[in-house]
């Protein structure tokens, strides 16, 4: 079976665009602009709905995290995002039914969102094209599939881009996840949720490592401020309408077909471009370090919350019982400096850094991050177990194959 490491790549161009959001148009266009694309999909979905039913295995019940029946759980997944590219692909190859949903936005490189997607239709995975604000597009979905689980990835992510598009966050982490909440609250049955949250809750948090315990009340950037809010709409829909709810606190992601919003993938764009790179440190010469955490233990983490995440007691809108709340942070437990990062970056290119050493601006990022993960241990078997140096080297092989065949320029 194709894997996704060692998958071929297609052209793809680093560059960040705005985009324009829901708040740009008017609710009267909006809904016409629904209808129209449901029309459209009404074809591709029956299609694609066929696709997704034969080659997936028979839906069953699922009981516990060891039952093997969980193989043919049905998901539904914000796929062509970097998280959901290797979980869907990890699903798929275990033999879970998998349906991405992904709206193809363009903060970052969008060929790099479609390089990714032909790749996941290779392995049998398949993406419907949307925006999860469309609640007819979500409960089309849910009429014609019975998904038993939402593996919930889509948002904007990034701290600094607050500053130019504030709207693309409450469009996504907000507006969105209500309307993915509103859907799986009033469907028969109820899936399991589990979702993206982030280390960002922590915000100025001082008290390390990160527990779930710690306060996260001082959110230090509108991306993690709308993470928190997240947090809060998920207790409120689990506390009403019964819905199992799983968020992952995820510390900073690392890995081929990662981001190029990230300091790892613009850090090695730039020192083989002999750009000069900024790294930041904190008041009176502080260490500015993360916790890394490498893809495919996140992967792991992301499974092992799935597999465990009870059923939903709701139905038709109404709770019937006390429902599973949970969140875990996932991270690698290994804080390493950004400056030992840019080391690593150098010892695998084989080119020197030219470093600009910067303070760290006051736009949203922390000084450290560090994850206690002895929760998501003891409940998921969260066990992390790549290190920043051997991460590193699989996503410079990956990033140095995706961009050398000379078609696929980096700016
Ligand atoms: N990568 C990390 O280091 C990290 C750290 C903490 C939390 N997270 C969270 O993990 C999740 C996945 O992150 P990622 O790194 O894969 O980011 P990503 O940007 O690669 O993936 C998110 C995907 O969601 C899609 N999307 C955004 N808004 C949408 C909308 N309204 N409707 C439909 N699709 C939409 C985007 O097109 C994108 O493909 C996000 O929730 C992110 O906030 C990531």
């Amino acid at each position: 079976m194709l894997h996704i490491d060692s998958a071929p790549s297609t052209p793809g161009k680093v560059k960040m665009e705005k985009s324009s959001y829901f708040f740009t148009r008017g609710g009267g266009a909006r809904w016409h602009y629904s209808l129209a694309k449901l029309t459209v999909w009404s074809f591709a979905f029956l299609a694609l709905i066929l696709i997704f039913f034969l080659r997936s295995p028979a839906p069953s019940t699922i009981t516990s995290a060891a039952d093997p029946s969980r193989r043919s759980l049905r998901n539904y997944n914000w796929a062509a995002g970097f998280v959901g590219t290797h979980v869907s692909s990890a699903l798929k190859r275990r033999g879970d039914g998998v349906l991405g949903i992904d709206n193809f936005n363009d903060y970052y490189d969008p060929s790099l969102k479609r390089a990714r997607q032909a790749l996941l239709e290779r392995t049998g995975v398949f993406i419907v094209e949307g925006d999860i604000n469309d609640e007819a597009l979500l409960r089309k979905l849910f009429e014609v599939v019975p998904f038993t689980h939402v593996m919930h990835l889509a948002a904007q992510a990034g701290v600094r881009y607050a500053m130019e598009n504030p709207g693309s966050y409450v469009h996504s982490n907000i507006a969105g996840f209500v309307n993915l909440l509103e859907v799986c609250k009033s469907v028969n049955p109820q899936p399991a949720i589990v979702w993206a949250s982030s280390s960002s809750v922590y915000g100025l948090n001082t008290k390390v490592p990160f527990s779930e315990k710690d306060r996260t009340d001082q959110p230090a950037s509108l991306y993690a401020a709308t993470k928190k809010a997240g947090e809060e709409i998920a207790h409120t829909y689990n506390h009403i309408y019964g819905l199992s709810l799983t968020g992952l606190r995820f510390f900073t992601v690392y890995g081929p077909w990662g981001r190029p919003d990230m300091a790892y993938f613009f850090f090695t764009k730039d020192i083989l471009k002999g750009k000069q790179i900024a790294i930041f440190e904190a008041a009176n010469h502080g260490t500015v370090a993360r916790d890394f955490t490498y893809i495919d233990d996140i992967v792991k983490g992301c499974l092992g919350a799935l597999d465990t995440a009870e059923k939903s007691t709701g139905s038709g809108g109404k709770k019937r019982g006390p429902a599973q709340l949970r969140v875990f942070n996932l991270g690698n437990t290994s804080p390493v400096p950004v400056s030992e990062l840019v080391s690593i970056l150098e010892r695998l290119l084989k080119v020197k850094a030219k470093r600009n050493i910067m303070k760290l601006p006051r736009n949203g990022d922390v000084q450290y991050t560090h994850a206690n993960i002895s929760y998501a241990q003891r409940e998921l078997g969260y066990k992390p177990t790549t290190d920043l140096q051997s991460g590193l080297k699989k996503f410079v092989r990956w990033y140095l194959n995706y961009y050398s065949d000379g078609k696929k320029a980096v700016e």
